[in-house]
């Protein structure tokens, strides 16, 4: 069993949004997806409304997740952990005990963009149109994940 753990900022927005997705691509049998935020601002919440929205135009059903905060036990949990920015990335690593914990945690942009370190904006503040840019950004990275499995 492949553990892999998709982090952001809320896990409201973003992570949920590639959980979903990866989850839509592999077979539950021999893969665990997960999402968690770094933050604990949305605990116990339901992805935002333009993700879910974003998710179900795009035939995934993405409702019944409830956010999480990151902790560091995630690092023993999972054998991959995608953060969706170079912020939640430095969130992440800062939590991690020894290198081993450091090397599983990865920008998850960089599987589509090798080693641009770009970030997936966040698009908490803005319109549908940002939730369509990062559903499509996801896709693309989830497809190039699985390739690498
Ligand atoms: P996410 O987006 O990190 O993609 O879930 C955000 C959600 C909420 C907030 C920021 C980003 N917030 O500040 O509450």
């Amino acid at each position: 069993m492949t553990k892999i753990l998709m982090v952001c900022l809320g896990n409201i927005c973003r992570s949920p949004l590639a959980e979903g997705i990866l989850k839509s691509k592999l077979d539950a049998d021999f893969f665990t997806v997960d999402s968690a935020g770094t933050s604990a601002y949305h605990i116990g919440n339901k992805p935002d409304a333009r993700s879910i929205a974003v998710a179900k135009l795009n035939g995934i059903d993405i409702s019944s997740q409830r956010a999480r905060q990151f902790s560091k036990q995630d690092f023993k949990d999972f054998d991959v952990i995608y953060a969706m920015d170079n912020s939640n990335y430095n969130n992440i690593v800062a939590l991690a005990a020894n290198e081993d914990d450091k090397a599983k945690v990865k920008l998850i942009l960089n599987t589509i963009s090798p080693n641009q370190n770009l970030d997936v904006p966040d698009p908490y503040y803005g319109g549908d149109k940002g939730f369509d840019n990062v559903y499509h950004l996801l896709d693309n990275a989830c497809s190039a994940i699985i390739e690498t499995l």
